[in-house]
């Protein structure tokens, strides 16, 4: 089975491509709805939260978690992954290599958390790979809270997204899981001359490949199953955008963790 975990719904960005790859196996999604958002959260709360989703991922069986959220990488794959040694760790991170290598204006823009913008993580990454390009980077504010609820981002997209585009930003890096489902409200105020850089095909893609170097015992069924440490709402609304035949009974709001 494969565990994949959020502060929230963000994380069904990278769920869907999975599926989309790999139809076939069994997902566990965990989005810790009760602490969202992390975006602004010390450090250390984040971690214990990432731990204590990945020991329940683990007490179901998870043979990979999938860490499908931008913040709660920055903060804690290095943790989870000294705790837990023998469990692979797949994580997420802002998209600059793709977005630098793809640029022709040498601008870049990167949305992205407050936490995600701050980390050791990114600023490592900024450095081995964007030293050739311009970096414009804004902390998506609200954006997080605007997905999980179901209202309009287009105003705070426009805040954010204006700097850059004045810029001329040709590439822009969805440095979060849950911009993915506002990227028709982006493409619509940047034109389809920028390019928005989702990493959650490759993600995708690389959990695959972790998968197929271990051995594993039982068979899947194709099921996904979410639970939430809060309400079941927005899991249960982004979820079925996807599979809407998803069976009643998928749902587990309130997972005490
Ligand atoms: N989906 C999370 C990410 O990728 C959102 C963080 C938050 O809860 O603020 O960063």
């Amino acid at each position: 089975m494969i565990g994949v975990y959020d502060s929230g719904a963000g994380g069904l960005s990278v769920w869907r491509e999975l599926v989309r790859l790999m139809p076939e196996e069994d997902y566990l999604y965990v989005g810790d709805n009760a602490f969202c958002p992390y975006g602004e959260k010390p450090q250390e709360v984040i971690q214990e939260r990432a731990e204590a989703v990945s020991r329940f991922l683990i007490g179901k069986g998870a043979d990979v978690i999938v860490i499908a959220c931008n913040t709660a990488t920055a903060a804690a794959i290095d943790l989870l992954r000294t705790r837990y040694p023998q469990m692979p760790f797949v994580g997420m991170e802002p998209a600059i290599k793709p977005a630098a290598l793809s640029s022709k204006s040498g601008v870049v823009g990167v949305l992205a958390t407050a936490n995600t913008l701050r980390a050791e993580k990114y600023h490592n990454t900024l450095e081995r790979f964007a030293s050739g390009v311009k970096v414009i980077e804004r902390v998506g504010e609200g954006l997080v809270e605007a997905v999980e609820n179901g209202t309009d981002a287009t105003p705070l997209l426009k805040k954010y997204l204006s700097p850059m585009l004045e810029a001329g930003a040709d590439a822009i890096v969805l440095g979060c899981t849950h911009y993915p489902f506002l990227e028709e409200r982006i493409k619509a105020l940047t034109g389809p001359s920028v390019r928005i850089v989702n990493p959650a095909p490759a993600v995708a893609r690389h959990t695959r490949t972790v998968l197929s170097a271990l051995t594993r015992n039982d068979l899947p069924s194709g099921r996904s199953v979410f639970y939430s440490t809060g309400t079941a709402d927005a899991l249960r609304r982004l979820s079925s955008l996807e599979i809407p035949s998803l069976e009643d009974g998928s749902w587990h709001p309130y997972l005490q963790l």
